[in-house]
């Protein structure tokens, strides 16, 4: 159980917040690299409770300005790209990729053009996405882990429905590996392999779940009664890898969550690093979709569908003085107790954990192999197919 006020500290995210300032030293997607088109070179982007234009110049540059224009405060969504930047389809006021105002019609207004920058923030193509960086200079570098930086192999992209509540309670999840075999009990039955009843589902399998710190996070292990261990590593502060997938989940603002998956396939072939990646949009996982519950009914006919319902109902931030924190809630308590230290690092003017600054073309081993030759055995094919909907490697599936 949490205060009031610590509740409010891991999970307010606009300037000017503790938890803001830690998530402002990180890399974040906001946009995949296809939803910039030279029909449709400009797109609305909130996150970290900022309200962003992402545009394309005319000669390919990507900028990530401050939506309201530094005229009148008109969107500069609506505004027009050519060879030098953005205009403001108001007045015409033509802005570059840094923020700089080139032009103010119809005079031109030395004494401003001089004096008033917009806003303006670093964003780089990574991935098959536009990441975005909001913090204080110098920026580190993008997140360098295996599955985004292995030079062969394949990558795809999966889009989930935007998440109506708050970022942290995705994270907590993904310290919680308890849940899987009761909420996701549907998607582990199989012929001769029923849970005992709707209640324990197959909880009774795993023998025991641990937690511990990593360079880069924290780690939930589960080891099954047969001798099987699964691990997946919480990168923090806003990431799980399951496998060869990663989730990424990144603070709109206080009550939404835009989140993306990534997902690796192991090969011999090079990867072109600036390609664009192929792209599924996953289909709302409620009714109607931009509901909040009570209003929505989830369909809870995926594990993603699932897990969801259950962090959109806790509460558009959960109150978590309400809460009664159990045994098997040790990972979450571990995760409150990590980002508090990383909390205070940054209020210290430190680094948190997962910041990299060097060296340039660093891959930082998330011992991905290993994990998935062990989650082979410990995840059956369905749940792994299910959740992806994509080919699985013959790895994953039964050695
Ligand atoms: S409001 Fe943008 S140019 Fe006037
Ligand atoms: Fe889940």
């Amino acid at each position: 159980m949490l205060t009031k006020e610590e509740n409010e500290l891991l999970t307010r995210v606009g300037p000017d917040t503790p938890a803001g300032e830690l998530l402002r030293r990180y890399w974040h997607p906001v946009a995949i690299a296809q939803e910039l088109t030279p029909e449709h070179p400009t797109k609305f982007v909130r996150v970290l409770g900022e309200n962003l234009v992402l545009f394309r110049d005319k000669l390919g540059r990507v900028g990530l300005i401050g939506d309201r224009c530094s005229h009148r405060s008109a969107s500069l969504c609506y505004g027009r790209v050519e060879e030098r930047g953005i205009s403001c389809a108001y007045h015409g006021w033509l802005f570059d990729t840094q923020g700089n105002i080139l032009e103010t019609p119809p005079e031109r207004n030395e004494a401003i053009i001089n004096s008033v920058k917009h806003l303006a923030y670093p964003v780089r193509k990574f991935v098959g996405m536009y990441w975005a960086y909001l913090g204080p200079e110098p920026a580190p570098l993008l997140p360098p882990y295996d599955l985004f930086t292995k030079p062969t192999g394949s990558r795809q992209l999966v889009v989930h429905p935007m998440l109506d509540c708050n970022w942290f309670q995705a994270m907590e999840n993904s310290a919680d590996p308890d849940h899987l075999q009761i909420l996701h009990q549907e998607f582990l039955t199989r012929p001769g392999h029923e849970p005992v009843n709707s209640t324990r589902g197959f909880i009774d399998e795993v023998a025991a779940t641990d937690f511990y710190t990593t360079d880069f996070g924290l780690m939930k292990k589960r080891t099954y009664k047969d001798g099987r261990v699964d691990e997946h590593p919480l990168i923090f502060p806003n990431m799980l890898r399951q496998g060869f997938g990663m989730q990424i989940r990144v603070p709109v603002d206080d009550t939404h969550t835009l989140h993306f998956q990534l997902f690796y396939t192991p090969g011999d072939d090079p990867i072109d690093a600036s390609a664009d990646l192929p792209v599924e949009w996953k289909e709302p996982y409620k009714l109607p979709p931009s509901a909040l519950h009570p209003y929505a009914r989830y369909t809870m006919d995926s594990v993603l569908a699932q897990d969801h319902a259950m962090w959109e109902t806790q509460g558009p931030i959960a109150d978590r003085s309400l809460e009664h924190l159990s045994y098997s809630d040790r990972g979450v308590a571990l995760l409150r107790k990590v980002m508090q230290e990383q909390l205070d690092v940054v209020a210290r003017g430190g680094d948190p954990m997962g910041l990299y600054r060097r060296p340039e073309g660093l891959i930082v081993d998330t011992n991905y192999e290993e994990s998935v030759k062990a989650e082979g055995s410990a995840v059956p094919a369905l749940i792994t197919a299910e959740m992806h909907r994509i080919k699985v490697p013959a790895a994953t599936a039964d050695d």
